[in-house]
């Protein structure tokens, strides 16, 4: 079975990202051909990246960089979903991303993502960064709107289509979740 995190990007107090992953979650276990599970960068408590060593090194020396390591090692494929603070991805998201390598690495991933215009600009970053992390982004995205999928920019009300963009998302990230499986396989 293809084990997918749902990485909620945002640790700020009253964020919408929670809810946005909530509602990732409840479509995704819809389905019976992959595991979901929210991960949420608030319980790894990561502070800014302080280890000495490049993560594409692996010798982690903190707790907190071997426990996070840990978890994302558990996944072979991830859905991040992401604000866009400044046309971009948050710096908690980037910051958790920063700290592993190997762990992210021969994996696939999709976005969703939300913000005033939708939050394209700060996947379009981070497709940058998975690239560097040789993580597989898949095409089709979510693109949130806080206009038009929240009322008063917080109670979160997505459009009837979002779903059925969701679904495109999920179908194309357990595809090549499940795919790259043989990439990382031991010889
Ligand atoms: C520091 C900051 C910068 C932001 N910059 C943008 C931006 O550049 N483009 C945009 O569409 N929305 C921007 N927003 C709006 C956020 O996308 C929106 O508040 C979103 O709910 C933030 O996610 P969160 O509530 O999960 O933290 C910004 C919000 C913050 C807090």
């Amino acid at each position: 079975m293809t084990n997918v995190a749902i990485i909620i990007g945002s640790t700020r107090p009253g964020r919408n990202g929670e809810t946005v992953a909530r509602w990732v979650h409840d479509v995704a276990v819809k389905r019976d051909d992959a595991k979901f599970e929210v991960v949420d960068l608030k319980d790894f408590d990561l502070p800014l990246l302080d280890e000495m060593m490049p993560a594409s090194l692996g010798q982690y020396a903190n707790e907190h960089t071997k426990r996070w390591a840990a978890k994302v090692d558990e996944f072979d494929a991830f859905v991040f979903v992401t604000p866009e603070y400044n046309h971009s991805t948050s710096g908690a998201l980037k910051n958790a991303i920063d700290f592993v390598g190997r762990e992210w690495a021969n994996k696939a991933c999709g976005f969703v993502s939300y913000g005033t215009n939708g939050g394209t600009r700060a996947v379009e970053h981070l497709r940058l960064v998975m690239g560097e992390l040789q993580v597989a982004d898949v095409r089709a995205q979510v693109a949130l709107s806080l206009f038009t999928d929240f009322e008063n920019f917080t109670v979160f009300k997505p459009g009837a289509h979002q779903e059925e963009t969701l679904t495109q998302v999920l179908d194309q990230v357990v595809a090549w979740g499940e795919a790259l499986k043989v990439v990382r396989a031991p010889n």
